[in-house]
């Protein structure tokens, strides 16, 4: 029985060695210390024995238990080291490695603009409006007193997709659009009059053009509309003024020249200082000292009224700017044609600055 014991402390010990993981060495508490295991039947054997091999045997079977126990027990200290160990070797980071470079894209000059100029107005009490790019004819002419067949339409020449859809020439549809929604909306409500309106509305426009350094077939507008009781052409100068100066600098001034829109009465094409001479007179404002940034006017009744705006209740004032000129001004960039061809060099200069 001795011997048996001394042999079976041995064979566990040399076991235990190969045992590798945690899950083997419970395994091989199992099989030596557990309720089965081979130290409880050789506890069984001892009924056998006589009354003074007894506690002989008794205090060896004990004796192994604790030796077998301490052995699991470092074995398994040993284990968990070397595992943490590892882990913490596989898991080093070096700090002093350089980081990773994560190409970023970069803002499209025009939406840069786009969104400056909303920031600006947003600061004004505008809200931002949008149309769609398919329009109907009504939509881009009829209901800015333009009909079919007026002369006006020559002003500006139009992709038609059929008789009544076209390709917008220009944002001014967005103005009927958000009038007769607000109509609209006044009626579900059961009110007498619309809620007055103070909305820009940026957006890309098309015209049949030859492409060169200032013209391109398809162009961005930002559309201003205000129409509220009250409102007067001093009222449109003092937003554009505002609105220049945040855009392009306080020592920026304006200048309105009369011009004429169907959809405005009176018309004015609005210039801002050459950026290039200071108003000194150069080649790029042909030696005007001004440059022409939008066209602008007093709401015409017509369009208020078809829109069932009651013209003796509401004026208002719209404008439409050139998003290529202000950009072609604000970022030093001389052919339109650059916006348009996505010529990484020059998207690339434009980085966000968030
Ligand atoms: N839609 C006009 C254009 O594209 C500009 C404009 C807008 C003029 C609003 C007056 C009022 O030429």
């Amino acid at each position: 029985m001795k011997e048996q014991l001394v042999v079976l402390k041995e064979q566990a010990l040399e076991k235990l060695e190969e045992q590798s993981t945690l899950q083997q060495l419970g395994d091989w508490k199992a099989t030596y210390l557990g309720k089965k295991g081979e130290l409880t039947a050789a506890l069984r054997g001892m009924k056998d024995l006589s009354a003074e091999e007894r506690p002989v045997i008794g205090a060896l079977v004990n004796e192994v238990r604790e030796a077998l126990e301490q052995a699991l027990e470092a074995r398994e200290e040993d284990m968990r080291r070397q595992e943490r160990e590892k882990r913490l070797r596989e898991e080093t980071v070096d700090v002093t490695l350089p980081g990773r470079n994560v190409p970023l894209g970069s803002e499209h000059p025009l939406n840069r603009l786009i969104r400056e100029a909303e920031e600006i107005f947003l600061g004004l009490g505008f809200q931002v409006a949008e149309g769609p790019e398919v329009e109907t004819d009504y939509n881009n002419f009829g209901a800015l007193n333009v009909p079919k067949n007026h002369p006006a339409r020559d002003m500006q020449d139009t992709f038609y997709i059929s008789e009544d859809m076209l390709l917008r020439t220009q944002t001014s549809p967005v103005q009927g659009r958000v009038l007769r929604a607000n109509v609209e909306a006044a009626k579900q409500r059961g009110e007498t009059s619309p809620q007055p309106v103070r909305i820009i509305a940026p957006g890309r426009v098309y015209r049949r053009d030859d492409d060169d350094a200032t013209h391109s077939h398809v162009f961005m507008q930002i559309e201003g509309l205000v129409v509220d009781r009250n409102i007067r052409m001093s009222d449109l100068k003092g937003i554009l003024t505002l609105f220049t100066q945040q855009m392009f600098g306080a020592d920026v001034s304006i200048r309105m020249r009369p011009s004429y829109f169907p959809f405005t009465e009176p018309s004015t094409e609005v210039d801002v200082t050459c950026y290039s001479c200071g108003g000194e007179g150069c080649r790029i404002c042909k030696q005007t000292g001004w440059i022409e940034i939008l066209g602008a006017g007093m709401v015409h009744p017509n369009v208020l009224e078809m829109a069932g705006y009651d013209p003796e209740e509401f004026t208002g004032f719209a404008f439409g700017m050139g998003v290529e000129r202000m950009a072609m001004r604000r970022y030093g960039i001389e052919d339109i044609r650059h916006f348009y061809t996505n010529d990484v060099r020059l998207m690339s200069q434009f980085k966000s600055r968030v």
